[in-house]
């Protein structure tokens, strides 16, 4: 064991990381996973890129903007002070060792499932003599090893981002997730649970538990009566004493249910905020992203919500512009968030990702037309959220 006194020292040659985060909630809980991993293995995090010795981009792929941004990120870090630089997350997935032709100064490169790596690539990197630079990257996919959540960094001091599942087969006909997130993944109860317990005891009081479709949470059992249900690891976690509150991210309605409406109005603890991405207004387009609903289920669930659910709070995703939309389905749109009165929606311009079947669909509407939907219901939206009580709270 070193004593105080090296340990001392060997913080203070410890080479700086610096982590950028790109995309979703889950990108941000694996940026802590990772700068977890790195602090233990004696890397120190750093908020200024200049004086890094790594450079961490967690990336997300879900639309070419979102790329877009990571690609100019690259370009401004000049290779000339040689800081390692990976690119991790999403984008890793989507074009692996693709990413060093775009971008040279790039050095690893490593997927979201791949991260409890990066110390062991890092180690590697950094006893390569260069300018004989290396190239690695690691895309495997795959499950993750536990132990990646119990290195206990949170960056907020009481509020802490839990993973239940990783990834997502539901292959929306848009979305670029399932290629670069793999297959759902559950994770067990009882890990979730130590994970929360474990953060509880380091005085972390709000808890948002993740996953890309929680709805469809069910944790592996050996037997139908051993498993455990969304609803029941809802139940487990509002049980868990000291937690004071705690939400979750993201629902799908699909498999949004009643009595999931009722555990969550009984859990004192639990936030009642839904978060219910409806997409599109248009059944024909709801039919053509392979979303599972109608629009008349849509709305029943809103009924249903707000009849159960007392001071609630609605938000909402929407794309528009999707391949062959016309002004009726986007009418249809815009008619639904109107008719709903979300507290928040987040709207987005449709963007053709790689592998997706909508990719294959065409990308016909013109861009200044998707301006011009986009700008509609952001207007609409911003109207009705001025006028709405918002119990958001994030
Ligand atoms: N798993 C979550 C969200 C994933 S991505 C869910 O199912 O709700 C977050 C949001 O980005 C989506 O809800 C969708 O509105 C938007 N999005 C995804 N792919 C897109 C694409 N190709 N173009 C435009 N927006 C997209
Ligand atoms: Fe993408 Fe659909 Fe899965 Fe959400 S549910 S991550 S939109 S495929
Ligand atoms: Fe983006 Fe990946 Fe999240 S594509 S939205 S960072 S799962």
């Amino acid at each position: 064991m070193p004593n105080q006194e090296s340990k001392k020292s060997c913080k203070f040659f410890a080479p700086k990381v610096f982590i950028r985060t790109f995309g979703c909630q889950m990108n941000v809980r694996d940026s802590e996973v990772i700068a977890g991993l790195l602090t233990t293995n004696d890397y120190r995090l750093t908020t200024s890129a200049d004086k890094a010795d790594v450079i961490i981009l967690n990336t997300c792929s879900v639309r070419q903007h979102a790329e877009d941004k990571v690609w100019s990120e690259i370009g401004r870090f000049k290779r000339t002070q040689r800081p390692i630089i990976g690119v991790v997350g999403c984008m890793a997935q989507n074009y692996k060792d693709e990413i060093f032709q775009h971008a040279p100064n790039v050095d690893f490169v490593v997927g979201p499932s791949d991260i409890a790596k990066i110390p062991q690539i890092l180690h590697k990197l950094s006893t390569i003599h260069y300018p004989l630079a290396t190239k690695i990257w690691e895309t495997d996919g795959g499950l993750r090893p536990e132990e990646v959540y119990h290195t206990g960094f949170y960056a907020d001091r009481a509020h802490a981002y839990v993973v239940i599942s990783e990834g997502c087969l539901n292959f929306c006909s848009y979305c670029v997730v399932p290629y670069v997130r793999g297959a759902l993944r559950n994770r067990d109860y009882e890990n979730i649970i130590r994970e929360i317990e474990e953060a509880v005891a380091k005085g972390i009081t709000r808890i948002t538990l993740l996953g890309q479709n929680v709805n469809a949470y069910e944790s592996p059992g050996h037997s139908p009566q051993s498993r455990v249900s969304f609803a029941r690891l809802l139940e487990m976690v509002n049980n868990i004493p000291g937690l004071k509150e705690f939400s979750f991210v993201t629902s799908h309605p699909k498999d949004t249910t009643i009595e999931l409406f009722k555990a969550m109005q009984e859990l004192e603890k639990l936030k009642k905020y839904l978060h219910l991405p409806v997409q599109s207004g248009s059944d024909k387009i709801l039919k053509l992203m392979n979303r599972g609903y109608t629009r008349k289920f849509y709305l029943e669930l809103v009924e249903n919500y707000r009849k159960i659910i007392k001071k609630g709070a609605l938000t909402t995703d929407i794309i528009v512009g999707f391949p062959t939309e016309t002004e009726r389905d986007f009418q249809d749109t815009y008619d639904l968030v109107k008719d709903v009165g979300f507290a928040a929606a987040y709207i987005f311009k449709y963007s053709p990702r790689p592998h997706t079947a909508a990719a294959k669909m065409g990308d016909d509407v013109p861009q200044e037309e998707k301006e011009r939907r986009h700008a509609l219901i952001l207007n609409l939206q911003k109207k009705i959220s001025k006028n709405k009580q918002c119990y958001l709270g994030f």
